[in-house]
């Protein structure tokens, strides 16, 4: 349709048909078939509301899509067809690591040919729009969202985010094999206090602006089609009416004219945030979410009260008439209105849904998402050296590989360690054992919902069984953490251990035999102090359908881990928040200093961008082309990089810099740059970076976003791991 056109639909209908164009039913309205049920189980809806909304989500099936579109559009009075919407975070069929885990890659272009696998394989099924990227900055692992995040750090996350958004949107919306993006929660979820899932959030706007904003308007800059308020409350204030949020700093100063969706049920949730109350308050919750710049309402249906606000003059039509626009013009976009099945075809999808070509790329940034956190010895990869070798633990059986984080399409069955293993390296006699449950007693406790997990009655002899293979064997392979479903929303933990019942396996395993070497299962970065005198530990997250061939390659040396953490590990959960970009403090020596007097440094047990190689590697000392530079020129560092040992390698090169002379407290290093470049074994390269005046930006006393002149320093480092006085300094002149 024309924008003319466009606009000429809207003029044509009523009130209530645009208000319905802002109601995203859930699919639980349908029955398996796809027929419309009339009310769903908990709402009264008439058939006609139904027929008057404008999207749907989390309906699968392709048969039932195709019914529901025909059904809508033969129903709606302007015959305007259904946006249909999901959580398709991590894969529609093939199934990517967690976000997490690919953070670690560093891999821009492999993330972006990632999305694009998303894409095809859920515009095939029928999908319009997906319910990601998630980009909360996260400083806090107790909070089980993590696992959906890029990390701590907002240029990382700007740039993650772009990618993805540019993998799913590919060539634009208008060609079918692409989905629309809906960059999620804004604002500011991942800062919930303590860790607890749709708790408060306190953040200055300097924080919130400085490092939580950039992960989202990376997405938004990209050109993402949507965006989803978060639960949360800033400084008491629900992001579902937050004007200041939606419409100055989202429409207003990024000039983004896109489609803003709430969360589920975020509407009638005001009522938990006492914004209302569900009996009295309904349409003046709608209100408020409207006047903040909400066009879809998702789950509730409190916008229908809008249009008595209207007539009782509270609300201005023009409202409801520009989100009603947006909401058709991405119809438009995608071109619904002309073709309402894009590339959604039984034939389309069996070509797609996990082809070879998108296994590879699971397998790829499935591979490239380990980080191998020590390595004493060279533990890895197993060899000859490694003599007999055992694989014990609970998640050596494991094929639900997707840990069950987002995947919603039944579709996350594939080959355990074990199975792989055996298939990859035939006739070896590798001993294969439990050893121990997922979880214990110390943890189910007081929740039902894990008891699968445990099994206290073989307790004793699974372990024991365990302790007697350690004994015969030269090397152990453990493979423990956390089960599936213990990270993920409304998944937060207070404790971020490896399980009990899996430390005591551990600990007596360890007793016996030294030369144990730990896989960790995970969702979040944990704290491993209990399991730091192992010889190696390779953290594999959850890594969906390739995992078991990815950790296979990596752990006998088919391939080299290159990953680097983008969150920190915390050394005990009393030091949370730690993340590597903090801010100065003089108070650094003993009485008057900042650091624990029970004896724990402050800093992480295993930084923000560490990460071990098969090989090592020697930094030479960072230069500049020159040390003084005005704004409209750029300078390069560089470093000399000698891979010294006798594996080639793809190292993630970083750079940091720190603003020493500011008007207001900046942080002690912060990620400017990196790349990954592979280097081979005795080989020396030179890796540089250019830096430039935007680079040096911040918002100052003033909020103003802005560089100043004066000195700076930078590192071109490993990880961030390096001390103060190894920067060195430059200047920007003004
Ligand atoms: C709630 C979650 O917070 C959000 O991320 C998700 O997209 C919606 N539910 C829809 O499933």
């Amino acid at each position: 349709m024309t924008e003319k056109e466009l606009r000429a639909l809207l003029d044509s209908m009523t009130i209530e048909e645009k208000l319905g164009e802002l109601w995203q039913p859930q699919q639980l309205v349908y029955d398996k078939d796809g027929v419309l049920t009339g009310a769903a189980d908990t709402n009264t809806y008439t058939p006609e509301e139904i027929y008057r909304s404008g999207s749907t989500l989390n309906l699968f099936g392709i048969d039932r899509i195709r019914k529901v579109q025909e059904e809508h559009i033969k129903n709606n009075p302007h015959h305007i067809p259904l946006l249909f919407m999901g959580d398709i975070c991590r894969g529609f069929s093939t199934i990517f690591p967690i976000t997490l885990g690919y953070s670690c890659s560093f891999d821009l272009e492999l993330i972006k040919k990632a999305y694009r696998v998303v894409a095809k394989e859920s515009a095939a099924s029928g999908f319009h729009i997906t319910f990601y990227p998630a980009m909360d900055l996260v400083r806090d692992p107790r909070w089980g969202r993590v696992v959906e995040s890029a990390g701590e750090d907002p240029y990382l996350a700007s740039k993650i985010c772009a990618a993805m958004v540019e993998g799913l949107q590919g060539d634009g919306l208008d060609k079918p094999d692409t989905i629309g993006a809906c960059v999620k929660h804004f604002a500011g979820y991942g800062g919930a206090e303590g860790g607890r899932d749709y708790n408060t959030v306190e953040l200055s706007e300097r924080t919130l602006r400085q490092y939580y904003l950039p992960g989202y308007k990376g997405g938004i800059d990209a050109g993402a089609s949507m965006v989803m308020t978060s639960y949360n409350a800033i400084g008491g204030v629900p992001s579902n009416c937050n004007k200041h949020l939606v419409r100055d700093i989202l429409r207003g100063e990024w000039g983004w004219d896109g489609v803003v969706i709430t969360d589920l049920w975020a509407t009638s949730s005001m009522t938990s945030h006492r914004i209302g109350d569900d009996i009295n308050d309904e349409k003046y919750q709608a209100e408020v979410s409207l006047e903040a710049g909400i066009d879809i309402e998702m789950g509730s249906c409190q916008f229908r009260w809008l249009a008595d606000s209207i007539k009782e003059g509270k609300i201005d039509e023009k409202l409801v008439d520009e989100a009603c626009y947006r909401v058709l013009k991405l119809k438009n976009d995608l071109g619904l209105f002309e073709n309402p099945f894009r590339e959604m075809s039984e034939e389309n999808a069996e070509k797609l849904l996990k082809c070879d070509e998108h296994l590879d790329i699971a397998k790829k940034l499935s591979t490239e998402s380990c980080v191998l956190l020590k390595n004493e010895d060279n533990a890895l990869p197993l060899t000859e050296k490694s003599g007999k070798i055992a694989f014990i633990g609970p998640f050596v059986d494991l094929s639900t590989t997707s840990g069950g984080a987002w995947v919603l399409t039944n579709d996350d069955e594939s080959g355990s360690l074990h199975n792989v293993v055996n298939k990859h390296y035939p006739g070896n006699d590798f001993i294969f054992a439990k050893g121990c449950s997922g979880l214990g007693r110390e943890q189910v406790r007081e929740s039902k919902r894990f008891s699968q997990y445990s099994d206290e009655q073989n307790r004793e002899k699974d372990i024991s069984e365990a302790v007697n293979i350690a004994k015969k064997v030269d090397t152990v392979v453990l493979a423990l953490g956390e089960c599936p479903g213990m990270f993920g929303e409304a998944k937060s933990r207070a404790n971020i251990r490896i399980p009990d019942v899996q430390l005591e396996l551990y600990r007596r395993v360890r007793a016996v035999n030294e030369n144990v070497i730990v896989l960790v299962f995970n969702g979040r970065p944990l704290d491993l102090s209990e399991i730091n005198d192992a010889k190696a530990i390779l953290d594999v997250w959850y890594l969906g359908t390739m995992m078991s061939e990815a950790v296979t390659n990596l752990i006998f040396g088919k391939e080299s881990p290159s990953g680097k953490l983008t969150m920190s590990f915390p050394s005990f959960v009393g030091q949370i928040p730690v993340y590597y970009n903090k801010l100065p403090t003089d108070h650094r020596k003993e009485p008057y200093w900042s650091e624990y007097i029970d004896d724990s440094s402050s800093n992480p047990l295993y930084p923000f961008g560490h990460g071990l190689n098969y090989t090592t590697l020697k930094y030479g000392k960072t230069v500049f082309s020159k040390e003084r530079f005005t704004p409209d020129e750029t300078i390069t560092a560089s470093v000399e990089i000698t891979n010294t040992g006798d594996r080639d390698c793809c190292e993630i090169v970083q750079l940091y810099i720190r603003d020493f002379r500011a008007t207001v407290s900046r942080p002690i290093k912060e990620l400017k740059g990196f790349k990954r470049v592979d280097i081979k074994a005795g080989e020396t390269v030179t890796v540089q970076f250019e830096i430039n005046e935007e680079m040096l930006r911040y918002f100052n006393i003033d909020m103003e976003y802005v560089s100043d002149a004066g000195r700076f320093d930078a590192i071109i480092a490993t990880s961030s791991a390096f001390e103060e006085d190894e920067m060195l300094p430059f200047y920007l002149d003004k």
